[in-house]
């Protein structure tokens, strides 16, 4: 079942934005199946970013995801990892369309809220990375026969 790993970063946490946050996966229907409050250690968030190591802001981007405590989350569903991106919105906030989390939200880019995984291999990767075994719970939500017919 695909599956995706998303992350209120530590100015969502800062700002207050965590229930706001969580409550739009809520709402829409995905299936919470991993939460918990963590300050990231530097090796975990390069390892998390390491396609991005080559770029001029990575050193900044490092610094700004362990500035503080983030909010890790795992959400499973059928196509969440495309849907949560559409949740989400575009990187840059100032181009994310309203009624986007970034596009509600946020102003830029270096302080854009949230992270959602690219695709359903690197969600795997993702929560096997920030998940350890046993912080992962499968659940059958009551709801279910209500979502999906
Ligand atoms: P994530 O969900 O966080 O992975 O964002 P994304 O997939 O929309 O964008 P991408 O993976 O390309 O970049 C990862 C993160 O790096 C972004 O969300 C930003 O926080 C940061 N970032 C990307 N481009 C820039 C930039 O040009 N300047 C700065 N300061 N940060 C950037
Ligand atoms: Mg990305």
């Amino acid at each position: 079942v695909e599956e995706t790993y998303i992350m209120v970063k530590p100015d969502g946490v800062q700002r207050g934005l965590v229930g706001e946050i969580i409550s739009r996966f809520e709402k829409k229907g995905f299936k919470l199946t991993g939460l918990k409050l963590f300050q990231c250690p530097k090796e975990l968030a390069e390892e998390h970013y390491k396609d991005l190591q080559a770029k001029p802001f990575f050193p900044k981007l490092i610094q700004y995801i362990t500035s503080g405590p983030v909010v890790c989350m795992a959400w499973e569903g059928v196509g969440v990892v495309a849907s949560a991106r559409k949740l989400i919105g575009a990187t840059n906030p100032l181009q994310a369309e309203p009624g986007t989390i970034r596009g509600d939200l946020a102003v830029q880019t270096g302080r854009n809220v949230i992270h959602g995984s690219d695709s359903p291999e690197n969600g795997k990767r993702e929560i096997g990375l920030w998940f350890k075994e046993g912080e992962v719970c499968s659940w059958a939500p009551v709801q279910e026969p209500w979502l999906r017919e």
